[in-house]
C-alpha cells in the first residue's frame, strides 16, 4: 500500500541526448525562429489572435435618392422612379418605362409575332395553356392591316413591349444617399457612417468618391455603376442589380478613429449580363382607376430599373485573455515542432547517423533483464518501456 504511495508521487522528466554539430545546430535554430517569426508576424501581429472577434454585426439601412428626369416629355421625380418608395436597403431607379394605357377587362388579340395566324386551327393548340398576356380563346382575329393572332381573355389590348424606347439619362446625375448604423452586440459598440468629421457644409456638397471623399455618404448612380465596372447605358437599357457594399473592419482596441466604413462596389447579377435568354432586370405594375359606369380600368407599366442592394458586413476585434492564451500556449508547443524535422535529418540524412542512433536508443534485451534481481528489476523495467515509446520516434527501419 505504502509503495503505490510513494510510486504515485514521483516525477518523470525525459533524458535528452545534446548533439553538438554545427549542422544540425544551425537547423534547428533556423527552424524554431522561423517558427517564431510565423507567430509573431502572421498570427499575433496580422491576423490579431489576441484579440476576441465578433463577426455578428447589426445594422440598419436608410437610403434616399435625389434627382430629377425628363421621361417622355414629363419631369419625373423620386416617387416617380423610385420603388418600393421606403428607404429601405434595397431599392430600385426606373430606368426606362413601357406603358400601356387605358386597359380594360375584354378579348382583344396577342400583341406578340409569336402568336400569328392564318385560321382558328392556327389557334386551338394554345387552349388550356397560359397565353402571352391573357387566357386563349382559340380564335383567330384581326391584330392591324397586315397580320391576324390568336385571342385572348384578359387585359386589354395587349402590352406591346417589343417597341424600342431610350431610358432616362438623367439618372446617371442622380444622388443615393445613405445612413448606415451598426453595432457590435458582443462589445456593445455603436457607430454610424457619418463619421465626426463629417458636418453638415460637406455632406450639402460632397460626392463619394474613392480617393478624396471614401467618407461621404452621398453616391452619385454614374460613379456607382462605374466603380462597379458597368457601362450605364447598357445597365439602363436593360436593367440589372449593383450591390454597394459597406465593410466595418474595427479594431477597437486602437480607438474610435480607427473603426470606420469602407465602400465597395459589384454587379450582383453578373450572370444574367452575358445571358440572351433573361438579361437585365424588368418588372411589372398596374396603375388603377374607375370610370364613371364603374368598370375598372389601369396603366400597365413594363419597368427596366437599376436595382441597389446596400449590404452591410462587420467584424471588430478587441484584446481577451483567452485567446492570447491559447494562441500562446499554441506558439510554444509548435517550437517543437523543429525536433520532428531535426530528428529525421539527425538520425537518417546525417554522417554518424548511427552513432546519434545508438545514443538515442538505449537497447535491453529479455535475458539482460531475466538475469537481473528484483530491485533492479522494476528499473529495468521502466527502462525498456520509455525504449518502447522511443521506437516511436522518427527513426525509420531501426527497430522494425
Ligand atoms: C450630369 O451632370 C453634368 C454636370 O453637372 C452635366 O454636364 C451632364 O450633362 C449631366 N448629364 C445628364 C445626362 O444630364
Amino acid at each position: 500500500m505504502w509503495s503505490c504511495i510513494t510510486d504515485f508521487f514521483t516525477y518523470e522528466t525525459t533524458k535528452s541526448v545534446v548533439v553538438k554539430s554545427w549542422t544540425i545546430g544551425i537547423i534547428n535554430r533556423v527552424v524554431q525562429l522561423l517558427i517564431i517569426a510565423y507567430f509573431i508576424g502572421w498570427v499575433f501581429v496580422h491576423e490579431k489572435a489576441y484579440q476576441v472577434r465578433d463577426t455578428a454585426v447589426e445594422s440598419s439601412v436608410m437610403t434616399k435618392v435625389k434627382g430629377f428626369g425628363i421621361y417622355n416629355n414629363r419631369v419625373m421625380d423620386v416617387a416617380d422612379y423610385v420603388t418600393p418608395t421606403q428607404g429601405a436597403s434595397v431599392f430600385c431607379i426606373i430606368t426606362k418605362l413601357i406603358t400601356t394605357e387605358n386597359q380594360v377587362q375584354g378579348f382583344c388579340p396577342e400583341s406578340e409575332p409569336k402568336y400569328h395566324c392564318i385560321n382558328d386551327n392556327n389557334c386551338t393548340k394554345y387552349l388550356n395553356k397560359p397565353g402571352g398576356y391573357g387566357i386563349p380563346t382559340g380564335k383567330c382575329v384581326r391584330f392591324n392591316d397586315t397580320m391576324k393572332t390568336c385571342q385572348i381573355q384578359g387585359w386589354c389590348p395587349a402590352e406591346i413591349d417589343y417597341i424600342k424606347t431610350e431610358p432616362m439619362k438623367e439618372v446617371e446625375n442622380f444622388t443615393i444617399f445613405i445612413k448606415n448604423s451598426i453595432r457590435f452586440p458582443l462589445f456593445d459598440y455603436t457607430k454610424g457612417n457619418f463619421l465626426p468629421t463629417i458636418n453638415k457644409s460637406y455632406i450639402s456638397s460632397c460626392n463619394f468618391d474613392m480617393v478624396h471623399h471614401k467618407y461621404c455618404p452621398i453616391f452619385r448612380v454614374g460613379d456607382v455603376i462605374q466603380y462597379a465596372q458597368q457601362d450605364f447605358m447598357k445597365l439602363a437599357h436593360k436593367g440589372g442589380v449593383i450591390g454597394i457594399k459597406i465593410a466595418w473592419m474595427c479594431d477597437l482596441d486602437r480607438g474610435d478613429e480607427h473603426c470606420s466604413p469602407s465602400y465597395s462596389f459589384t454587379r450582383l447579377d453578373a450572370m444574367s449580363q452575358n445571358n440572351s435568354i433573361s438579361p437585365g432586370y424588368n418588372f411589372r405594375f398596374a396603375k388603377y382607376y374607375k370610370m364613371d359606369n364603374g368598370t375598372d380600368y389601369r396603366t400597365l407599366v413594363k419597368a427596366f430599373a437599376i436595382r441597389f442592394d446596400v449590404l452591410v458586413n462587420g467584424n471588430a476585434g478587441k484584446f481577451n485573455m483567452i485567446p492570447t492564451l491559447i494562441n500562446m500556449v499554441a506558439a510554444f508547443t509548435s517550437v517543437g515542432v523543429g525536433t520532428v524535422l531535426c530528428d529525421i535529418i539527425l538520425l537518417n540524412f546525417l554522417k554518424g547517423a548511427d552513432q546519434y542512433k545508438a545514443k538515442k536508443f538505449e537497447e535491453v534485451s529479455d535475458t539482460e533483464i531475466d538475469s537481473h534481481i528484483n530491485g533492479l528489476y522494476r528499473s529495468q523495467l521502466s527502462l525498456r518501456h520509455d525504449e518502447k515509446q522511443s521506437t516511436d520516434s522518427f527513426s525509420f527501419g531501426h527497430f522494425g
